[in-house]
């Protein structure tokens, strides 16, 4: 299977892993198929995301996407977090290989389950945001 060489580099160097003590906002998800679960930790201040760490019990696509969704989504504010995409984690990253491709759906949620927990704490509403998901119906996971 080819990666990348911005797939390796995340994978290898992973950025913004660990985790945030008191986030406004933590992410679980996980994938039923494949078993791997990445968390997502955000701190929000006025609406924008000043910090962000995950920690992904997973597949090397699913470290590098977890690491690229963070720093696609570090600085912005929670309406462009909400438009980030796994399209969009995987182009940054140069693409994947498509068997690879659910990989970064589970980050594009991971994001998405966090900014949940965070409006959920928070008693308010973000338009466009749908509770977490499970992950049973993604594609077959190939072997490499
Ligand atoms: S997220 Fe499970 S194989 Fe990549």
């Amino acid at each position: 299977m080819l990666y990348s060489e911005k797939v390796m580099d995340h994978f290898s160097n992973p950025r913004n892993v660990g985790e945030i003590e008191n986030a406004s906002g933590v992410g679980t998800v996980g994938n039923a198929k494949c078993g791997d679960i990445m968390k997502m930790y955000l701190e929000v201040e006025d609406g924008v995301i000043k910090d962000v760490k995950f920690k992904t019990f997973g597949c090397g696509a699913a470290i590098a996407t977890s690491s690229m969704a963070t720093e696609l989504i570090k600085g912005k504010t929670i309406e462009e977090a909400l438009k980030l995409t796994n399209k969009a984690v995987a182009e940054a990253l140069d693409g994947l290989p498509p068997v690879k491709m659910h990989c970064s759906v589970l980050a594009e949620d991971a994001v998405r389950a966090a900014l949940w927990d965070y409006a959920e704490k928070n008693g308010i509403k973000i338009e466009g945001l749908e509770p977490p998901k499970e992950h049973e119906e993604e594609s077959e996971i190939s072997e490499d």
